[in-house]
C-alpha cells in the first residue's frame, strides 16, 4: 500500500468497502498460514508489525491465539473507519496503531516478543532495507521471534512479472522503484542485523491472483 493514494476518491472508497475488506482478510489469513508466520510466532505477549500497511495481516495473526496484542507502526497507512470499528469490536483493546518509520521504532530496546516485516522491504533501498532490519532486531527481546516475508523473484522474467503483481496490489504509480533480492540473498542481511533463520518457506499463488503466471514468495522464521 505504498504510493501516492490517499486523495484520491476512488482509491479511498476502495479502502472503506466491504468486498475490499474481505478480500484483503482472506488474502492475509492465506499469508499468515502459508507463509508459517501465524504458527511461528509467540502465542502471548507483544507483537510489532512493521509496515503494517492497513492492518489486515496483524488482524490475521492475533485472530490465531487469543493471549497475543499487537502494534502496527506505518509512516502512512492505518485501518480505515470500517476495519478499524470491526478491530475494535472483535478484538478490543488488542491492535494498537503506531504513525511512524521502521528505521526509528519509538519502543525501547526488548520491548516486543515477536516482530515481523511482511513485502515491506522491497520497496526500501538497500541502505533503509538494513536500518529497518537493525531496528526490528534492536527492539525483540532475547530470545523472541523475528519473520520476514518477501516477493523473492528468482530472474528476469519473474521480477517482471512481480513488478506487475506489486503495482496492481498496491495501487503504485508506475515509476516507483523496487528492490527485490532472490530467495539466497536475504539471510545475509538477516544474519548482518543479528537475526539468524531457523526456517525458510517458499509459497505461491496468494489470493487475489495478480498475475496469470504465480509470484514466488518467501518466508524467513528467525531467532533473535
Ligand atoms: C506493500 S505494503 C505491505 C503492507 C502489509 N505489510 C501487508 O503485507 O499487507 C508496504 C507497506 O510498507 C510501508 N512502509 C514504507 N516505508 C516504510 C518504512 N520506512 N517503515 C515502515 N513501513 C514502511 C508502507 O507505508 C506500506 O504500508
Amino acid at each position: 500500500m505504498r504510493g501516492t493514494v490517499p486523495p484520491d476518491p476512488l482509491v479511498s472508497a476502495t479502502l472503506g468497502a466491504r468486498w475490499f475488506d474481505a478480500m484483503m482478510r482472506r488474502r492475509a489469513r492465506e499469508i499468515a498460514a502459508r507463509s508459517g508466520l501465524a504458527a511461528a510466532l509467540p502465542r502471548e505477549g507483544l507483537l510489532l508489525d512493521i509496515g503494517a500497511g492497513l492492518g489486515h495481516l496483524a488482524e490475521a495473526v492475533l485472530a490465531e491465539a487469543p493471549g497475543r496484542r499487537c502494534l502496527g507502526l506505518d509512516p502512512r497507512w492505518s485501518p480505515p473507519a470500517p476495519l478499524a470499528a470491526r478491530l475494535r469490536a472483535q478484538m478490543p483493546g488488542r491492535l494498537g496503531w503506531i504513525r511512524g518509520d521502521g528505521m526509528a521504532i519509538p519502543l525501547a530496546e526488548g520491548a516486543v516478543d515477536g516482530v515481523w516485516i511482511a513485502f515491506v522491504l522491497h520497496h526500501l533501498p538497500p541502505d533503509t532495507q538494513r536500518a529497518v532490519l537493525a531496528e526490528a532486531r534492536r527492539v525483540l527481546r532475547a530470545g523472541g521471534v523475528f519473520a520476514l516475508l518477501e516477493d523473492t523473484p528468482r530472474d528476469g522474467a519473474e521480477r517482471a512479472r512481480t513488478e506487475r503483481a506489486d503495482r496492481r496490489l498496491n495501487f503504485e504509480p508506475a515509476d516507483l522503484p523496487h528492490h527485490y533480492r532472490a530467495p539466497g540473498e536475504w539471510p545475509a542481511l538477516l544474519a548482518a542485523a543479528g537475526l539468524s533463520e531457523r526456517r525458510r518457506v517458499s509459497f505461491r499463488r496468494i489470493f487475489p491472483p495478480a498475475s496469470l503466471r504465480p509470484v514466488q514468495h518467501t518466508g524467513y522464521i528467525c531467532a533473535g
